[in-house]
């Protein structure tokens, strides 16, 4: 079992889809903020599975995928003796958590969301579960009682959904949910592709030369970096609107390196863009080879299965509280 000692009472929870092997961005934007939160708050990291179906998946591919990804966390730096790590779908008090919520969500409020409002425009035969997964997102941080979710500010929508739901709930029925928080670094906001910066890096992007995945060939990766679409001036200076390619690296560098925009600057005044691009790539290499060396480590080992095995009964029983006391909540009992 976890010892999580006395002083440690917030909890964080946060998932990644399976859907792709995970990006820099989701590198940067969650999981780096979870090793960092490790040693103070009670952690649950899930692997986001059923989220995955919402669009079409491959049987086979997924299924590697998740495995994939739960030694990714490891490999990243995410401690399982700290962290509840766990795959959602072996978890079903989620779906069911997710329905009874459902049933409470407007559908109005639904439709708003920008995330599908954007990928339902791309797809016009999408299915139905792309429409409700903001409630099942919603289901995984209330069935814990979570203080903080960490995500990119691509998630902050969806987050502040979940907390008016569980607002909502519990003045319908009673206290029934802790109101979460989102919880955004600011370093990690949100890493651009490097070929559009003006776009979010993600796993489900056309062009591979825009996304660096954390077990790509390290040559690839620097050749990535090094060809990464900036501007025609030539000054390392941060300003999101005028130079968002620049302003990417400098956010990658700040989240690596922990140092400010302004040091980053500072550092490379007078220099050029080339010189700044090689700084960045070996930064990232840098990182990316003590993963990949410890993810080929852990693949094949048996180590995952037995956390995983362990943490699901975990899962299972809190999950599941939280479901019989909405049911019972709601009149769903004889
Ligand atoms: P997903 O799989 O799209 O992304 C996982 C996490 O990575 C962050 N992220 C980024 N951060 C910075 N820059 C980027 N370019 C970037 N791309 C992705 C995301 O914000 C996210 O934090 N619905 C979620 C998974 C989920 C979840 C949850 C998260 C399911 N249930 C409950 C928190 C709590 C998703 O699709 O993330």
């Amino acid at each position: 079992m976890k010892d999580f000692s006395a002083n440690i009472n917030k909890t964080i929870l946060t998932g990644i889809q399976p859907s792709g092997v995970i990006t820099l961005g989701n590198y940067i934007g969650a999981i780096k903020q979870m090793v960092k939160m490790q040693d103070e708050f009670k952690s649950y990291l899930f692997i986001a599975d059923m989220h995955a179906i919402t669009v079409g998946q491959d049987p086979l591919q997924l299924h590697e995928n998740i495995r994939s990804l739960v030694a990714l966390y490891l490999a990243c730096g995410i401690d399982p003796n700290k962290n509840i790590i766990f795959i959602q779908s072996e978890n079903e008090y989620h779906a069911n958590i997710s329905w009874l919520l459902e049933c409470n969500t407007p559908f109005g409020v639904l439709s708003r969301m920008t995330q599908f409002k954007d990928k339902s425009s791309k797809n016009v035969n999408f299915y139905a579960g792309l429409f409700t997964y903001p409630v099942l997102m919603a289901a995984d941080i209330l069935a814990y009682d979570v203080d903080y979710v960490p995500v990119g500010i691509d998630q902050k929508q969806h987050v502040e959904l979940a907390r008016n739901i569980a607002e909502h709930f519990n003045k319908k029925y009673g206290k029934t949910f802790k109101i979460p928080d989102v919880y955004i670094t600011k370093e990690g906001t949100k890493i651009m592709d490097l070929v559009d910066p003006t776009k979010k890096m993600s796993k489900s992007s056309k062009n591979p030369k825009g996304i660096i995945h954390l077990l790509d060939d390290p040559k690839e990766i620097r050749k990535k970096i090094m060809g990464a679409t900036t501007d025609s001036e030539c000054e390392i200076k941060f300003d999101l609107e005028k130079k968002p390619g620049i302003s990417n690296l400098i956010n990658i560098c700040v989240a690596l390196t922990g140092k400010d925009i302004k040091d980053i600057e500072q550092e490379f005044q007078g220099k050029n863009y080339g010189e700044f691009k090689k700084f960045v790539a070996d930064l990232v290499l840098e990182e990316m080879e003590g993963i990949q060396k410890r993810y080929n480590d852990l693949i094949h080992s048996h180590v995952l299965d037995e956390i995983l095995d362990e943490n699901i009964k975990i899962t299972r029983e809190i999950a599941k509280k939280k479901f019989m006391l909405m049911k019972e909540k709601m009149g769903l009992y004889r």
